[in-house]
């Protein structure tokens, strides 16, 4: 039974692992900006902290505890949110921050969810600001677990809204393919290679699809006549250069988006949801 910190506790996937962690019997300790905001369910303590401030008391969260898990970082959403800055700007520094403290604190390992391809896709933004933190990690002396994530699912939340108005984009001729995989799923791949000691794990989903395939379940799940579109890369290129001085966030991640439509993203299989079965519930 380890006692786990665990900082992005409200997003996501950290509130999966928050729930992983306790159903197998550990002590989950939820690290939260705001914790009134979210539901924290398997939580044992919940501490509040940004880790962005100097003044966090990080001391006080990491105290007795042995594992740090983290799935802090800048909202990958391609709605509008309050945060712009790039992701190099926000991840990499809160990162840091919480391993500097866990180091300080004598904790034996840290675990970090960065993105499949790392290195084979490097040259994005969104992951080399990843990719970095993972080298910074490796260099600390710490004990590492690096899961390298393909999608989850509740990014195909902005195709499925999307769609409702237009047609599905497509950055390639919808042929690359991928094994996408839900939060859940995800949580228990994480936690298992904690308890396992893996120092870099990648985790996929149970079901490769076509990012044709993957356009026409969220079709199916709003009930509408799939109509996809192919974007030409200059314009891709223009809508990025144009989105880039005013909201650095969601050109790194359309950069990233038009990347792996064009490219294979597999990983080992985990869980059991399917893409389609979530996108017809939500
Ligand atoms: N989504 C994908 O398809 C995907 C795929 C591969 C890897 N990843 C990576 O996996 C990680 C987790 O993703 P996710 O989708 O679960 O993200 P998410 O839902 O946006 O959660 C990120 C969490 O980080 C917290 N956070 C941000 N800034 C913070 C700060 N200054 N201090 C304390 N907490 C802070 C947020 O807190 P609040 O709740 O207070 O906002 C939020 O709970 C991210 O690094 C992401 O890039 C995502």
């Amino acid at each position: 039974m380890k006692r786990v910190l665990v900082a992005g506790a409200g997003g996501h996937l950290g509130r999966h692992v928050v729930a992983e962690l306790s159903a197998r019997g550990h002590r989950a300790r939820a690290l939260v900006r705001d914790p009134g905001k979210r539901d924290l369910a398997g939580a044992e303590e919940v501490v509040a902290a940004d880790l962005s401030d100097p003044e966090a008391p990080l001391a006080e969260a990491l105290e007795g505890v042995d594992v740090v898990f983290s799935a802090a970082g800048q909202s990958c959403t391609m709605q509008r949110a309050v945060e712009r800055a790039s992701f190099r700007d926000v991840d990499l520094p809160i990162n840091r921050a919480l391993l500097a403290a866990a180091r300080a604190a004598g904790v034996q390992r840290f675990a970090y969810v960065a993105v499949l391809g790392g290195e084979r896709l490097r040259h994005l933004d969104y992951v080399a600001a990843h990719e970095d933190f993972v080298g910074e990690l490796a260099a600390s002396g710490l004990d590492r677990t690096v899961i390298r994530a393909n999608g989850f699912f509740y990014s195909y939340l902005d195709m499925l809204q999307a769609i409702r108005r237009g047609p599905a984009i497509l950055f390639g001729d919808g042929s690359a393919r991928s094994n996408p995989i839900h939060e859940a799923d995800l949580a228990v791949a994480c936690v298992e290679a904690i308890e396992r000691g893996l120092e870099e794990v990648d985790v996929g989903g149970p079901e490769t699809l076509t990012r044709r395939e993957e356009a026409e379940l969220a079709f199916a799940a709003i009930g509408k006549k799939p109509r996809l579109i192919r974007l030409p890369a200059p314009l891709l290129g223009a809508a990025v250069r144009l989105l880039r001085p005013r909201d650095r966030r969601r050109a790194e991640m359309l950069e990233f988006i038009a990347a792996i439509g064009r490219t294979d993203m597999l990983a080992p299989a985990h869980g059991e949801r399917r893409l389609g079965e979530y996108l017809e519930s939500s």
